[in-house]
């Protein structure tokens, strides 16, 4: 069976201005050996200045949304082939902040993911229960609902990766015990299409609890939020996951 592929994804959400690009420059800095994937998605307007400042490094970049029409009368949205003409190799799609924000429905991430796909970016598909989920027990039946109707036909472990966000643990430092993440992990794994495909955890990880989380097994990463935007705190959880 094909190993799934580590990848350490940062998530910039709506922070950074051109002067910030020197982050992206210091991380590209301090990963300069070869290891595992790692990636910046920054806002939109950065996509393309990032993509060429860190052009022959080993930092890819990624969008954090698309559309799911090729092109077309949709004001303010962006589409897939737009965020690659840029630069981009990735693109997030269905953040429970999206989900949230924008009333993102699976559905509607699903045809977003097709897009993606088309356009030869990789989907970063994300699932997550709330935290009244949670509590109920309905954590893994919350999760696997995402995946199946999240997931385009085609989906393989070359065009999508799952990010497993339980909503709860996104920027609060709350995070779930390894064995919560684990069981997550593993049912994941029996329920994605290609076995291959890299599984990440995201919600506040960060250096002090990343050796811990990239040691539980079905774990292939992690998609990080605040913890991305300073280099010197990417490059320590991007350092934990090469030696994971
Ligand atoms: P966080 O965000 O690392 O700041 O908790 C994670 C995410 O939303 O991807």
């Amino acid at each position: 069976m094909a190993e799934a592929c580590k990848l350490a994804a940062g998530n910039w959400k709506m922070n950074g201005l051109r002067a910030d690009l020197a982050e992206a420059r210091a991380l590209a800095a301090a990963c300069s050996e070869p290891g595992c994937g790692v990636l910046l998605c920054p806002p939109a307007t950065l996509i393309a200045p990032m993509a060429e400042a860190l052009a022959g490094s080993r930092v890819m970049v990624g969008g954090q949304d698309c559309h799911a029409s090729e092109s077309g009368a949709h004001t303010g949205d962006i589409a897939a082939r737009m965020l690659a003409d840029a630069g981009a190799r990735h693109v997030i799609l269905g953040h429970s902040e999206r989900r949230a924000d924008h009333l993102e429905s699976s559905e509607v991430v699903a045809a977003k993911a097709r897009a993606a796909q088309a356009a030869g970016l990789v989907a970063i598909v994300c699932v997550g229960e709330t935290e009244a989920e949670r509590d109920a027990g309905r954590t893994l039946d919350v999760v696997l609902g995402q995946l199946a109707a999240s997931l385009p036909d085609g989906s393989s472990a070359a065009n999508t990766v799952i990010a497993y966000e339980p909503v709860w643990a996104i920027g609060t430092g709350r995070t779930p015990s390894l064995e919560q993440i684990a069981e997550v992990h593993d049912a994941l794994r029996t329920a994605v299409p290609d076995a291959a495909m890299s599984l990440l955890y995201g919600g506040s990880v960060k250096p002090g609890n990343a050796a811990e989380i990239f040691a539980i097994g079905n774990v292939d990463g992690a998609l990080v939020g605040g913890a991305s935007l300073k280099a010197a705190d990417f490059a320590a959880i991007v350092a934990a996951l090469d030696a994971a």
